[in-house]
């Protein structure tokens, strides 16, 4: 690893990453800002990319094309499916899918177009790397399938919808077109999120809720890991 992109998706989730790292340089690109640090020898692109997944795509692709970015971690919030995962908890995705990507009409399974698969899986390596840290640190982590779209999941039939489909523990609007995009330019992806609420009928006051408290659960992992990967 030469440079690691570190990705959330709305300021909330960045901000205390960013206020780990010091003397950090704002470049503006894209309509946006990547905030770049150097950590213990390490460079690091910090960004969020705004909420959805063509921001997410756009984002990612900049830091890896034009910023050099060759190991990517995200990190940030979801609605919870899983029953096992309360506010507050962590996930580590092992695979992630699009759960509004349907071109049902024509026979395909739901989250599949043609060229591409229902589900991206992330890099192995990044997940054990984490565990490890989690198991040192006491953190308590699950890994599971997130499912991605452009919706704010917030009722039981869509949430249902999800779990059913592709049996999935949470859900956010994110996390697989990062995938798709690392996956294709072949850099090794980690993808954290933290619940901040179970898109139900209550997940727009949870969100508000807990959004800065999950995301922060979220942050201070990712920087644990950040510092594992650096020895
Ligand atoms: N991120 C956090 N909660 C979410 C929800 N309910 N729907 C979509 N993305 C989310």
């Amino acid at each position: 690893m030469t440079k690691l992109a570190i990705m959330g998706a709305m300021e909330e989730e960045i901000e205390p990453l960013l206020s780990h790292f010091e003397n950090v340089n704002i470049v503006e690109y894209a309509n946006n800002k990547f905030y770049e640090v150097n950590y213990n020898g390490l460079d690091i692109v910090i960004a969020y990319s705004k909420i959805g997944k063509v921001f997410a795509s756009l984002t990612a692709s900049t830091m890896i094309e034009k910023f050099s970015c060759d190991t990517l971690l995200f990190s940030g919030v979801a609605g919870g499916i899983n029953p096992e995962l309360k506010i507050g908890d962590l996930i580590i995705a092992d695979k992630l899918c699009q759960h509004d990507l349907d071109i049902t009409a024509f026979g395909h399974p739901n989250g599949y177009v043609p060229g591409g698969k229902v589900f991206v899986e992330t890099n192995e390596n990044l997940r054990n790397i984490a565990k490890k840290v989690a198991n040192e640190n006491n953190i308590s982590v699950i890994e599971g399938t997130i499912a991605t779209g452009d919706q704010f999941v917030h009722s039981v039939e869509r949430k249902e919808f999800i779990q059913n489909t592709f049996n999935a523990d949470a859900l956010e609007m994110e996390g697989a077109s990062v995938a798709v995009v690392c996956d294709a330019l072949n850099i090794p992806f980690f993808i954290l999120r933290a619940i901040s609420d179970t898109a139900d009928m209550d997940a727009g006051f949870d969100f508000d809720e807990f959004l800065k408290s999950s995301a922060k659960n979220s942050a201070d992992y990712i920087v644990k890991i950040v510092d594992q990967l650096n020895k």
